[in-house]
């Protein structure tokens, strides 16, 4: 059992941070969509670490964070659509797979031993200012247990993961609250997992349409494409415009929830993600193990794609 230290976005709290992860421990921190865990991500140890923190079952690969396109270019190969998504949504909310070069000198244990590498270049000031600090790449998944609902608040971080990691910096609640976007090129531009950038406006920086992914088996098998994950636990009932007395209802637009539960009441996409983890834990609290959680009809665009899939993993028979 660690004592967990909480950490303020300071020169000393930063600095503070990177000595942890310069010495192979672990830190939480704020990024614009959720909060990660990271670890040193050429650390054998440290990525080993990382997976028995949060539970997770197996070794699936993570992603790798850096500060600049230089340090991203030193784990990866560029292709022209990478260098084009890459100049157009970098620093923010997207991961690219790439091909992993043979000198990256990452450890195996963050591709889980695949020959490509997810690589994301965050915006949140406090993550550039870490990688800064730190130097190096860092691996960072969601920092909460495994399938459980992702972190988008320095507390909700300690309320999972406390005594299991050296420390969290507290950046405040994340501007984006959903996860990164994740797109695949090889061997065609292809959406891996929905996110904080809206596929639409991917798919005009490339001027094509993104292919789905292939199916499972040939996929790394990976939590955030697991059915069941976000897990509360509470039940999840999708689109529900009559919720029942008891349910919780967390509400959307003119469909307005119980108080204090409407993920944008003038039906802001961008205002939803934002609350939308804040909220299934508040839900969650409310309704207990016993009862039900009813969350009001979400449209299938814009960041209302990411927003859907993590309500169906949610809801995803566990
Ligand atoms: O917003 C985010 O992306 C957050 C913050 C902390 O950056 N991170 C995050 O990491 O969501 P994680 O570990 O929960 O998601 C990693 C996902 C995996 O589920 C997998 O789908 C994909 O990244 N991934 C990683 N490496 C891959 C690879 N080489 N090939 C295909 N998919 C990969
Ligand atoms: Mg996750």
């Amino acid at each position: 059992m660690l004592l967990t230290e909480l950490l303020p976005p300071t020169a000393e709290g930063l600095g503070h941070a990177a000595r942890h992860l310069a010495e192979g421990r672990l830190v939480a921190f704020p990024t614009e969509t959720v909060y990660g865990l990271g670890g040193d991500a050429r650390d054998d140890r440290a990525v080993a670490s990382i997976f028995a923190a949060k539970g997770r079952p197996a070794f699936n690969p993570l992603i790798v964070h850096v500060p600049d396109m230089a340090a991203a270019a030193r784990l990866a190969v560029f292709s022209d659509p990478a260098l084009r998504l890459a100049a157009a949504f970098w620093p923010g909310a997207l991961t690219l797979v790439l091909p992993m070069r043979d000198d990256s000198g990452l450890s195996p244990l963050v591709s889980a031993g695949l020959p490509s590498v997810a690589i994301r270049m965050p915006a949140h000031p406090v993550a550039v200012a870490l990688l800064h600090s730190f130097g190096g790449p860092v691996a960072a998944p969601s920092a909460n247990p495994s399938g459980r609902i992702s972190p988008t608040r320095a507390e909700h971080v300690l309320d999972g993961l406390a005594g299991r990691i050296a420390a969290v910096l507290d950046g405040g609640a994340c501007p984006v609250g959903v996860e990164s976007t994740i797109i695949g090129l090889e061997p065609r531009p292809t959406l891996l997992r929905p996110g904080g950038i809206p596929v639409e406006a991917i798919e005009e920086c490339l001027g094509v349409r993104l292919a789905a992914p292939d199916p499972a088996p040939l996929r790394p098998n990976a939590p955030g494409q697991l059915s069941s994950h976000y897990a509360p636990s509470a039940a999840v009932m999708l689109e529900v415009t009559a919720p029942r007395p008891d349910d919780v209802w967390i509400g959307f637009g003119s469909r307005t929830g119980t108080e204090g539960l409407n993920l944008s009441p003038s039906g802001d996409l961008v205002e939803a993600a934002a609350n939308l983890f804040h909220y299934l834990r508040e839900a969650d609290r409310c309704a207990g193990s016993g009862g039900r959680i009813a969350v009001a009809p979400i449209p299938e665009k814009g960041l209302g794609r990411a927003i859907n899939d993590r309500l169906r993993r949610a809801a995803a028979p566990r």
